[in-house]
């Protein structure tokens, strides 16, 4: 007997892929990414690939007869693998579970020389869309930030993408660096701009826990700089055809990234490779549950028969707050009637929130979307802390959405 009769419906099915080595740690990244080659986290890319292939026909059991509409190779670095490696995965996933005829296939790139050689392998292994880790063009932000390429090969990376058949490449750039100005953040972006991708995710740097960073803090421009970083390179991207979709994501001509939507509206993932995590609408007993993989590389070789998986199902009052916290991020919001159909629970339940959220102009007063105001967005925080009544979140989670 179903516990919750109103989650009858299935959201759309993404499929995520951790690839968990990297040449080097990078000193703000608190990502499940291990140097290449050290202690308990040796990259044994062959065994590694069957492993992922056992752990999908585990997670296999969950797609209730959907096909994927999206995956997503994230890091780590996933260029550290081998095309072969990567074809080899995405031949499974289809032979084992089947694509829509428009599935989106992202892979993580870093702009070195040995990962561009293999941009088109991965073009030819089904990758359709390159998302490349470049950071910053400025030669001293890349030094602090402890990355290993240059600018001229960040470009370089870009450019032998499009000549491999990439025409859908998202770029990442970071901003609020150490010592970094209004100007320098502003040219990082337009060197961006200039490179034309359809695609710019542009996060601002935080500090994590575990990280180089956190141990020995560097000095971060103060929060003014901050504000008009922010302030004038929303505008750059907005002049130049790029709209923001999302707190960090902008896109030319509604080019999205379909599998992050997918997380932000609340659809469902299957989660493959050391501490991935998956989330799925278990609809024959009405729920929804998270699982998640073991999270040190070695560990997760380990059982390579069936990698260790935690699983959880998310409580009633959880649900709420999971939605909204990734719904809000988006700037037009999404549709009512997802809060139903993706949580099981009656929108009746929060109106009196959302209506006084709406009083005080921090949503939209839109019948057909639950969304923001641009004064809610800036205060994200405040909302999401009036929708979480019962419940304290984690309101840093917010700034990345990044698995
Ligand atoms: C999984 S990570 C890294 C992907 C790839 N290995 C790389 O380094 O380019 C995805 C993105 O998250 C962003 N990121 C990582 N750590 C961050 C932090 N502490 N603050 C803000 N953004 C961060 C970076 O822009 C990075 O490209
Ligand atoms: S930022 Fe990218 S390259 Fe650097 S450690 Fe994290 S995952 Fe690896």
């Amino acid at each position: 007997m179903p516990a919750n009769m109103a989650l009858l419906t299935l959201p759309p099915l993404s499929l995520y892929i951790h690839i968990p080595w990297c040449v080097q740690k990078c000193p703000y990244c608190d990502f499940n990414s291990h140097q290449a080659e050290q202690k308990n986290n040796t990259l044994n890319e062959l065994d590694y690939v069957e492993t992922l292939k056992n752990d999908l026909q585990l997670e296999s059991q969950f797609t209730y007869g959907r096909k994927l509409s999206s995956i997503f190779f994230g890091g780590g670095t996933p260029s550290i693998f081998s095309a072969h490696s990567i074809a080899a995965i995405l031949d499974h996933a289809k032979k084992i579970i089947g694509f829509e005829d428009d599935i989106e296939i992202t892979l993580e790139a870093n702009p070195g020389t040995f990962e561009q050689e293999k941009f088109a392998g991965f073009y030819a292994a089904g990758v359709n869309r390159l998302s490349i880790g470049v950071q910053s063009f400025n030669e001293k932000h890349l030094q602090t930030l402890g990355r290993i390429h240059n600018s001229d090969e960040a470009k370089r990376a870009i450019s032998i993408a499009k000549k491999a058949g990439f025409s859908n490449i998202n770029i990442d750039i970071m901003h609020g660096l150490p010592q970094q100005s209004v100007d320098d953040a502003m040219k990082d972006l337009q060197q961006a701009i200039d490179c034309s991708p359809q695609h710019i995710s542009w996060y601002q740097l935080t500090i994590e826990a575990n990280t180089a960073f956190y141990r020995q803090p560097p000095t971060l421009p103060n929060d003014d700089i901050l504000a008009d970083i922010q302030e004038r390179g929303s505008l750059l991207l907005t002049d130049n055809g790029f709209a923001q979709y999302e707190i960090s994501a902008f896109s030319k001509n509604n080019q999205r990234s379909l599998h992050n939507l997918n997380y932000w509206q609340f659809g469902d993932y299957l989660g493959v490779g050391a501490g991935a995590h998956g989330k799925i609408t278990d609809i024959s007993n009405g729920r929804i549950i998270r699982r998640q993989k073991t999270r040190l590389p070695d560990h997760y070789l380990k059982n390579a028969k069936a990698p260790k998986t935690k699983q959880h199902t998310v409580a009633t009052h959880e649900l709420n707050i999971e939605f909204m916290m990734n719904a809000l991020r988006l700037i037009e919001g999404v549709p009512s009637d997802f809060f139903e159909k993706r949580t099981g629970l009656a929108l009746a339940e929060i109106q009196d929130s959302l209506t006084e959220l709406q009083q005080q102009q921090l949503l939209a007063e839109a019948s057909t979307h639950i969304k923001t105001t641009p004064l809610g967005q800036r205060f994200l925080n405040v909302v999401l802390e009036k929708l979480s009544a019962e419940e304290k979140i984690n309101v840093d989670g917010l700034q990345t959405g990044k698995q």
